[in-house]
């Protein structure tokens, strides 16, 4: 029988979201800057419900390279007024993120009062080239909730799980950029202390040190805009013919992986990574409507890498995030070859040859 995983995880958030409930009121005048790196899901969140709540635990390597650097200028004003913020992205005022940056205060208010009495200036940057077709609202709602966490002031612990509360009332996936180099959102057994309402780090004891090793080549295929945002997706999850079996499936593969990444079993890694690539895009193709983001040279990468596996057995896999670009996961060990072959046989599929190599990495900081 299937369980409904629903019930169960609204039972786990009633019991826990008034921890995140500060009682800090201060008037302060101050300027806080956080950057917060992108990540990249082994095991895919793909389907929400309630309050930006996970219908699957989900697991990623944390990055490095590709960040957001957010610097909030922040000053009182009278008490009593509802929130007010500019936004500014690479300098420049951008009304079209008003909406998501509101909704985003509007959540997060019961959790951060103080917002209330103040006005908030955000200026924001990415290190990775504007509409790369990398996600970047993990980094920037990572960024961003870093910020407001940062000045409340809160002891180590309990301020990484309340940034990556407030950044997934941003955006799901951004709650596992708070740390790194593994993290953990979704409540599972597999995992000690994970939870739908914010994202752990995995133990550095609990996975092999050849993780902490590991590459991301990202093969910038198609840099342009996503016909089907994230948000529709999770929404076509809703009433897939296929949701149920998916989340029983989520949950059995975090299950293996969590022993795979403690084996280090390199084998067993690259057939659950690249399932779950290919079950993502495979649910966006056969719920309704249906689409597709994968471009021709996505599949060209892919075929690539299979043959390349096979003729050099090194371990390379990819995966795919909600669009057309192709990730390259692969251990430090091996990167002279597979970078070799990467340059000369797979940056003919990139748009204009682009290519970002990044690694994983320990999650937001303040700067
Ligand atoms: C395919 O976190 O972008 O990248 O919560 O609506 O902001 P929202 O969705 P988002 O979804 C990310 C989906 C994914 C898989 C993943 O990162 O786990």
């Amino acid at each position: 029988m299937l369980k409904d995983f629903t019930s169960e995880t609204s039972i786990f958030v009633n019991m826990n979201l008034s921890i995140f409930k500060t009682n800090f009121f201060n008037s302060i005048q101050t300027k806080v800057t956080c950057q917060a790196p992108s990540n990249i899901a082994l095991i895919k969140y793909w389907g929400k419900h309630g309050e930006q709540l996970p219908k699957n635990p989900s697991l990623s390597f944390t990055l490095s390279s590709c960040f957001t650097k957010t610097v909030l200028d922040i000053i009182p004003i009278s008490k009593g007024t509802d929130f007010s913020f500019d936004f500014y992205f690479g300098g420049k005022s951008k009304p079209e993120f008003h909406s998501k940056v509101k909704v985003f205060f509007k959540r997060i208010l019961p959790y951060c009062p103080w917002i209330a009495n103040h006005h908030i200036t955000i200026n924001s940057q990415n290190s990775f080239p504007h509409s790369s077709g990398i996600a970047s609202s993990a980094s920037a709602m990572a960024a961003l909730a870093s910020c407001l966490v940062a000045v409340e002031e809160l002891s180590d612990d309990y301020a990484d799980q309340k940034a990556s509360f407030l950044a997934r009332l941003g955006s799901g996936s951004a709650s596992r950029s708070i740390n790194g180099p593994i993290t953990v959102w979704g409540a599972t057994d597999s995992v000690e202390e994970s939870s739908d309402i914010f994202a752990v780090p995995l133990s550095e004891s609990d996975y092999n040190p050849i993780f902490n090793t590991y590459c991301d080549a990202i093969l910038l295929i198609d840099q342009g805009q996503k016909k089907v945002s994230s948000t529709k997706g999770h929404q076509l999850m809703e009433n897939h013919p296929f949701g149920m079996a998916r989340f029983k499936q989520a949950f059995q593969n975090m299950e293996k992986l969590i022993k795979i990444l403690e084996e280090g079993d390199l084998d067993a890694f690259i057939t659950i990574v690249e399932t779950e690539a290919l079950t993502l895009h495979a649910l966006m193709m056969t719920g309704s409507p249906n689409y597709i983001l994968m471009h021709s040279n996505t599949m060209e990468v892919i075929k690539s890498v299979w043959n390349f596996r096979q003729e050099t057995k090194l371990p390379v896999c990819f995966t795919l995030d909600a669009g057309a670009n192709v990730h390259l996961l692969y251990p430090q060990k091996d990167a002279v070859h597979i970078e070799d072959w990467i340059d000369h046989k797979l940056k003919a599929f990139c748009q204009e040859g682009m290519i970002i190599k990044d690694k994983v990495g320990r999650g937001a900081k303040k700067v």
